[in-house]
């Protein structure tokens, strides 16, 4: 039994007993909630965005110098917001996974945006999460937003209106993706698309040994020298007078930064538009 008192405004001290110990707050039932995104272009921020708001839970950014570690002890909730890149985990996800180790979360879910279809992005990562650090993926959703690869034929970004229809729909669905996460429930709600196998396990380790690379960049003479390509690459990839470094993610944020569309990626993309609806400005904002 135990002795206690509290104080009233006025001074006055109100004695009473309680039969509880009290409870005196540990290192591991200090619960945290945490959200990491990276985002090429915008889409997936701003989908973190959205989600940190409806779950009021803190977001950090991947690729952030200042980004925060996961905790080791008494994590309750872990979200990875993030695009698909060649129906798999960008090479960014893949590294920060591997930052992970060591942290010990009890619910681990992600929403992955994509513009048309994510193949097996779910099993690619929950492989690593387990892989690197031992975590259970425990919910995964797919969420369609505005295509921005380009670099080789038949693939460009969508009409203003598909790419405004796929926003409101997926604005949407985020109160409902929300919920589940507040319930901690274990779901997969993902479009695949066709042929998910071949893209993931056959497609998409061809498209990374031949095309996330920056060797074929160029840019042509209307470039300004405005720097907003160098300021925005999350690698820091771009030196200061436009050469490209060696080592990219393929997010292809300088391409859609540049107010001139000058750059280029091999021979396909002089044609190709850059992302022009109304997320377009969240890719520059990344300078400020
Ligand atoms: C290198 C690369 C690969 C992509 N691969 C896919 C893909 O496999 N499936 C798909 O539906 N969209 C693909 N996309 C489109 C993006 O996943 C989609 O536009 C995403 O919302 C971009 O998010 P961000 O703006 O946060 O970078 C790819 C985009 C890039 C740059
Ligand atoms: S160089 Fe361009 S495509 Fe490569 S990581 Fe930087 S911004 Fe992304
Ligand atoms: S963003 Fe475009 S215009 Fe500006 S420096 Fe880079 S290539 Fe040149």
């Amino acid at each position: 039994m135990i002795f206690n008192h509290f104080r009233l405004n006025n001074g006055i001290r109100l004695y009473f007993f309680s039969f509880s110990t009290p409870s005196i707050p540990h290192k591991s039932t200090i619960f945290a909630r945490m959200i990491y995104y990276f985002s090429g272009t915008g889409n997936s921020k701003y989908v973190a965005e959205l989600l940190a708001l409806q779950l009021n839970q803190p977001l950090s950014d991947m690729t952030a110098s200042d980004c925060p570690s996961a905790p080791s002890d008494g994590c309750e909730s872990l979200g990875l917001v993030f695009p698909v890149y060649a129906w798999g985990t960008p090479s960014i996800v893949d590294q920060f996974i591997h930052s992970l180790r060591g942290c010990k979360a009890q619910y681990v879910w992600a929403v992955m945006t994509c513009g048309d279809d994510m193949g097996f992005t779910d099993h690619i990562l929950a492989k690593a999460l387990k892989r690197e650090c031992g975590l259970t993926l425990h919910a995964a959703w797919s969420v369609q937003m505005p295509n921005t690869y380009v670099c080789l034929p038949g693939f460009d970004v969508d009409s203003p209106e598909v790419a405004e229809r796929k926003v409101k729909q997926t604005i949407a669905r985020i109160p409902a993706i929300a919920q589940h996460i507040l319930n901690h429930e274990h779901t997969t709600d993902v479009h695949r698309g066709a042929m998910p196998y071949t893209k993931s396990y056959v497609l998409r380790p061809l498209f990374n040994a031949t095309l996330v690379t920056d060797k074929y960049f160029h840019i042509s003479d209307d470039c300004i020298r405005c720097g907003l390509c160098a300021k925005n690459c999350p690698l820091h990839n771009i030196t200061d007078d436009l050469q490209w470094k060696g080592n990219c993610a393929g997010c292809l944020r300088c391409y859609h930064a540049c107010p001139k569309r000058a750059i280029r990626f091999g021979q396909f993309t002089e044609s190709k538009g850059q992302k022009n609806h109304i997320l377009r400005h969240t890719a520059n904002q990344h300078s400020h």
